[in-house]
């Protein structure tokens, strides 16, 4: 089982949460490369088993702009996409609605949403995360 995270990220918080799930898939002994979006090929999907999506939200709950040639990319082959994860700030009325929005296509992932810079208290979130997309 071979996995990619793929993530897209401003200000670092969403870089740091991929880089903190790529240390739980691989504790887990999954076999996991993270690219920042930029670093990825739409080529390599078909290299993968699973594929978790990683964003920030932009706007008033936006999926990223870059994201979007991704996101038409999976429309092939949705159910490869098992996860999406993203910051955003709850002082917008859309928290990480960007994740929502892409929970709404890829209906069979599970979602995680963490406010801003992950903290030690959403272990326990990231890990609950980690652990229902090996077990899918
Ligand atoms: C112009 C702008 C719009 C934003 N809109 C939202 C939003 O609608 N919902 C939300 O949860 N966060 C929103 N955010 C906050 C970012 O998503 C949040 O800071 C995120 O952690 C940034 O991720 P990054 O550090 O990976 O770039 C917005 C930020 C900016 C600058």
């Amino acid at each position: 089982m071979k996995l990619a995270i793929v993530y897209t990220s401003i200000t670092g918080n969403t870089e740091e949460l991929a880089e903190i799930l790529s240390g739980c898939f691989r504790q887990q002994g999954m076999e996991t490369d993270c690219y920042p979006l930029g670093d990825f090929s739409l080529d390599s999907i078909s290299g993968y088993d699973s594929l978790v999506i990683g964003t920030y939200t932009w706007g008033d709950g936006d999926v990223p702009e870059e994201l979007l040639p991704l996101q038409q990319e999976l429309l092939h082959c949705p159910r490869l996409v098992t996860g999406i994860f993203g910051t955003g700030d709850s002082f917008y009325p859309n928290f990480c609605g960007a994740v929502d929005v892409l929970h709404d296509i890829f209906l069979d992932a599970v979602s995680l949403k963490i406010e801003l810079s992950p903290q030690r208290i959403d272990m326990l979130q990231i890990e609950n995360f980690v652990g229902q997309i090996i077990g899918a």
